[in-house]
């Protein structure tokens, strides 16, 4: 199974200067359910956001063309997409947490989406790239608590695919 596990304010934008364009601890909390335990799959772009490199507790693995890219320890380098098969075994969830460039990469696989709309315009100089929902299907709605720390109004919701292109 493939996920992508996002979040996008009301214009798509999902990044800016190399960073999430927002702080929504709630979000971070889904993001960390969502991907304990399974396998995540990112560009080296997003890889290098992450302030203490690898994520604990999860399979990393960094998408480069650059066959030398120093990845930490216990992350995997990978240099194409046909290469992450290499590493993951049939039944593990693989979710892939971006940016762009690997949403992109991983749209026509994709069977399960893990969006975070959060209903703001932020500055963003990344959008999510664009994908077709007539081909999924929203199986879970939830409106996200607003308070101190989580002031966005927010929406988690969940698409599963319903045809293959
Ligand atoms: N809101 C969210 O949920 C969310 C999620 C993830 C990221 N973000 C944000 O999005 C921004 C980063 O996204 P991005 O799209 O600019 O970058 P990215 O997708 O994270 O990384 C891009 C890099 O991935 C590698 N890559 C891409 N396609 C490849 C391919 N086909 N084969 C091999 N390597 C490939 C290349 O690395 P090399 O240049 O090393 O070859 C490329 O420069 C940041 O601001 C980040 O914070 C937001």
């Amino acid at each position: 199974m493939i996920g992508f596990v996002w979040a996008e304010d009301s214009n798509q934008n999902i990044g800016i200067n190399g960073h999430l364009p927002w702080n929504l601890p709630n979000d971070m909390k889904r993001f960390k359910d969502l991907t304990t335990n399974n396998v995540i799959v990112m560009g080296r772009k997003t890889y290098e956001s992450f302030p203490n490199g690898p994520l604990p507790n999860r399979l990393n693995i960094v998408i480069s063309r650059d066959k030398n890219y120093p990845v930490q320890q216990p992350a995997i380098l990978i240099n194409d997409k046909k290469q992450l098969f290499d590493h993951v075994d049939p039944d593990d969830k693989i979710m892939v947490i971006g940016g762009s460039t690997i949403f992109k990469l991983f749209k026509d696989d994709v069977d399960t989406l893990y969006v975070t709309k959060i209903h703001h315009d932020f500055s963003g100089d990344t959008k999510m790239t664009p994908l077709n929902y007539d081909d999924f299907k929203l199986i879970e709605k939830k409106e996200g608590i607003v308070d101190e720390k989580n002031i966005y109004p927010y929406t988690f919701e969940t698409y599963q695919r319903s045809a293959h292109v």
